[in-house]
C-alpha cells in the first residue's frame, strides 16, 4: 500500500523522491505526488493516476530546485484516487506538506473539528486533518515541527506513517510512525524515511529501524528519534544484505517471472547456515530453549493470503513430525472468535512483509494471551518480526511483483525448518530420520530449476486456455494449499474466475460446476509412500474427466496411472509427499503469470492489490 519518501541532502530532492517512488510501485497505487521546500514555500505535485502521469505533470510544470522532499503513491482508503486527494496535502496557509499510509480512526471527529474553527478542507481524506493540525500546533511550539507532530500524534488513533515538511524550513523532514512501516536510511551528508529500504536502497545500504510510536527528525547531517513524549529513543541499526539490482527486472519482462526463475537460490539461501555438518538443524533464532519447546502444547499458525496457504502446508508437516496439534487461522479472523491459546502456544506468523496489519495485530492478540510468537518473514526490521519473541527469516531477497512466488516458496521452507526442529527437540523423530528429510530439502532447488524446464510448455497451455472462463483446482493432502494458491494466483493476476478445493470435496457439491471443457488442474501426491492417497485422487481425476472436463494434471515423473485420465500433463520430480508443494506450485506461478500476459494484464501490478497490505 501506500510507498512513502522523504529526502534531505546534497542532491536534488526530486529526482531521488521520485526514483524511490518508482522502486516502491509494487506496493500498489493510484496517484502520486511531491512536495519540495524552496524559497520559503512549499512546491507540490500531485495526480491521479500511475507515476507517468505525475512525471508527465513535472515536464510542462516543473518543481523548483529543491535538496528537501517528500513524495508519495497512494492506495485509496478514504476518498477516491482523484488529483485532489492525491498527496502530499497542504495546510490552508501553506506552511505545512504531509504524506500519510495507513487510516487515521478518528478523523470525522478531527475534520468536524477543523471545520468548527472555520478550515475549508480541499480533500476527502483522512491525511488532510493532520497538515491542518500540524499548522495549528506550530506558532505554540515556536515553530518545531517536531514537536507538533508529538502532539498531533497523541491525538490520532489508528495506523499512521506521517511525513512532514516545513515551508520556512528547508533544511529538516520529520516522521512518525504507529503501526505502519517508516525505515530511515542513513547515508553521508543526507538521510532518507521511506515504506521500505527499496527506496533508498541505490544510495545507502545503512538502515535504521523505528519502534512503534516514534518520531524521527531528519536533517542532513542527523537523526533524532523521540517517542511521541519527547523522550529520545535509539533506533535499531541494520546492514541491507542486497543490492539495487536485486529489486531490478535483470533483463526479465517481469519482476514476477524473474522471482519465479529466483526460487531454487531463494530456496537454497533459506536453507543456508541452519543445518550442521551431522544433519542436524540448528535454528538458534527460534530463541526458544528445548525446554520450553518441550512444554508447547499447541501450535497455531496465523497468515494472509499466499502466506496462509504456506501455515495450511505447515499443518500437515507439523502434525505428522511432532505430532503437535495445529491450527492454521486466517489472521483477519484469529481475534475475533476468542482463540483458545496459552503460554503453551506456540504462534507462528507468517508475513513475506512483515507489515501485513491483519497478521500484526492477531500477533499482537497472540501475545496478549501469553502466547509465544515466533515470526517467518522475508523484511529485515519490519514491524512483525520486532514485535515476535523470535524470527526466523527467509532469504527471498526483495519480493517485488505484488503476487507472491519465491516468498511461498520460502515459507514454506521454514515451515519444514521449523516443524522438523521441534520434531528434533521433542524427540519425536530419530536424529537419522531428520537428517534423511533434510538431505531431501538440500536436493530440492536442483529439482526447482528441473520444474522450471516445463515453464514453456505451461506458457502454451496458458495461451490455449486464455479464453477460459472459469478453472478450478484439486488436490489433496499438501496438494490441497497448492490447488488454493494455484488458484488465488490466476484470481489476482488473470481477473478470472478460479477456486481451489479438497478433491474429495467434489462430490459434495462443487462437481455441479463441472461443464465440458471447463479447465481442472489436478494436483496429484507421489504414487509412492501413500499410495491410498494417489489411488483416491486417480478416481477424483476420472470422476471429472467423465464429466467432459478437461483435466491438467501435475503429476510425478514416472506416475504412469494418471496418464490416461489427463489431457495435458506437467511432470515434476520425484520428491517425498510432504516436500511436494515446492515443486507442484511452481507450474501455477507460470501458468498464472502466462495467462495474466496472454490477457494483456500488468502481470507485476495487478488491479487493486498491494504490495503490502497495512490496513485491517
Ligand atoms: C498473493 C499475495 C498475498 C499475500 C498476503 C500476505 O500473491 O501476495 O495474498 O500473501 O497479502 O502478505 P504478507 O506475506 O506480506 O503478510
Amino acid at each position: 500500500m501506500c510507498g512513502i519518501v522523504g529526502y534531505v541532502g546534497e542532491k536534488q530532492a526530486l529526482q531521488v523522491v521520485v526514483d524511490g517512488l518508482r522502486r516502491m510501485e509494487y506496493r500498489g497505487y493510484d496517484s502520486a505526488g511531491v512536495a519540495v521546500v524552496a524559497d520559503g514555500r512549499l512546491d507540490v505535485r500531485k495526480k491521479a493516476g500511475k507515476l507517468a502521469n505525475l512525471e508527465s505533470l513535472l515536464g510542462s510544470d516543473p518543481l523548483a530546485q529543491s535538496t528537501t522532499g517528500i513524495g508519495h503513491t497512494r492506495w485509496a482508503t478514504h476518498g477516491g484516487p482523484t488529483d485532489a486527494n492525491a498527496h502530499p496535502h497542504v495546510s490552508a496557509d501553506g506552511s505545512v506538506a504531509v504524506i500519510h499510509n495507513g487510516i487515521i480512526e478518528n478523523f470525522a471527529e478531527l475534520r468536524a473539528e477543523l471545520a468548527a474553527a472555520g478550515v475549508v478542507l480541499a480533500s476527502d481524506t483522512d491525511t488532510e486533518v493532520v497538515a491542518h493540525l500540524l499548522a495549528a500546533t506550530l506558532p505554540e511550539v515556536g515553530d518545531d515541527l517536531a514537536e507538533a507532530m508529538r502532539i498531533v500524534c497523541r491525538r490520532l488513533s489508528g495506523a499512521f506513517t506521517l511525513v512532514a515538511v516545513r515551508a520556512d524550513r528547508p533544511d529538516v523532514v520529520v516522521g512518525a510512525r504507529r503501526n505502519s512501516p517508516l525505515v530511515v536510511g542513513r547515508g553521508d551528508g543526507e538521510n532518507f524515511l521511506a515504506s521500505d529500504v527499496s527506496a533508498f536502497i541505490a544510495h545507502t545500504r545503512h538502515a535504521l529501524e523505528l519502534g512503534q510510536d516514534q518520531v524521527v527528525t531528519l536533517t542532513r547531517d542527523s537523526i533524532v528519534v523521540t517517542d511521541f513524549d519527547g523522550t529520545p529513543a535509539t533506533p535499531n541499526a541494520y546492514e541491507v544484505t542486497w543490492d539495487a539490482s536485486a529489486a531490478e527486472k535483470g533483463g526479465y519482462d517481469t519482476f514476477m517471472a524473474k522471482e519465479i526463475a529466483e526460487q531454487p537460490k531463494a530456496v537454497a539461501d533459506t536453507l543456508l547456515g541452519r543445518i550442521d555438518v551431522d544433519g542436524r538443524l540448528a535454528l538458534d533464532e527460534m530463541r526458544m530453549t528445548d525446554g520450553e519447546l518441550r512444554e508447547v502444547d499447541k501450535v497455531v499458525v496465523i497468515a494472509c493470503g499466499t502466506a496462509y496457504h504456506a501455515g495450511l502446508v505447515a499443518k500437515y508437516a507439523l502434525e505428522h513430525w511432532t505430532r503437535l496439534p495445529c491450527e492454521v487461522e486466517l489472521a483477519s479472523e484469529f481475534r475475533y472468535r476468542d482463540p483458545v491459546i496459552d503460554r503453551r502456544t506456540l504462534v507462528v506468523a507468517i508475513s513475506q512483509s512483515g507489515e501485513t496489519m491483519d497478521t500484526l495485530m492477531a500477533l499482537r492478540y497472540a501475545r496478549e494471551q501469553d502466547a509465544r510468537v515466533l515470526a517467518i518473514c522475508n523484511t529485515q526490521g519490519s514491524t512483525i518480526p520486532r514485535e515476535s519473541d523470535a524470527v526466523l527469516y527467509t532469504h527471498a531477497g526483495p519480493e517485488v511483483a505484488v503476487a507472491s512466488t519465491k516468498a511461498f516458496l520460502t515459507q514454506l521452507v521454514a515451515c519444514y525448518l521449523v516443524a522438523l526442529y521441534v520434531a528434533q527437540v521433542r524427540g519425536n523423530k530419530f536424529g537419522d530420520e531428520i537428517a534423511m528429510v533434510v538431505r531431501e530439502l538440500a536436493d530440492m532447488p536442483r529439482k526447482i530449476d528441473l520444474v522450471l524446464d516445463t515453464t514453456e510448455e505451461v506458457e502454451a497451455l496458458a495461451a490455449m486456455l486464455q479464453d477460459a472462463r472459469s478453472v478450478l483446482f484439486i488436490g489433496r493432502h499438501v496438494g490441497y494449499p497448492v490447488a488454493l494458491e494455484g488458484a488465488l494466483k490466476l484470481k489476482e493476476l488473470a481477473y478470472m474466475h478460479a477456486e481451489g478445493f479438497a478433491a474429495g470435496e467434489l462430490k459434495h457439491g462443487p462437481i455441479a460446476l463441472l461443464e465440458d471443457r471447463l479447465p481442472v488442474i489436478v494436483v496429484v501426491p507421489s504414487p509412492r509412500g501413500r499410495s491410498v492417497l494417489h489411488e483416491k485422487i486417480v478416481s477424483n481425476v476420472q470422476e471429472v474427466r467423465a464429466r467432459g472436463a478437461r483435466t491438467i494434471v501435475i503429476a510425478e515423473e514416472g506416475d504412469d496411472a494418471v496418464v490416461p485420465y489427463a489431457d495435458h500433463l506437467v511432470r515434476v520430480p520425484e520428491c517425498p509427499t510432504l516436500l511436494q508443494p515446492l515443486l507442484a506450485a511452481v507450474p501455477l506461478q507460470v501458468f498464472a503469470c502466462a495467462m495474466a500476459t496472454a490477457k494483456g494484464h500488468d502481470v507485476d501490478q495487478p488491479r487493486n492489490l498491494a504490495k503490502s497490505v497495512t490496513v485491517e
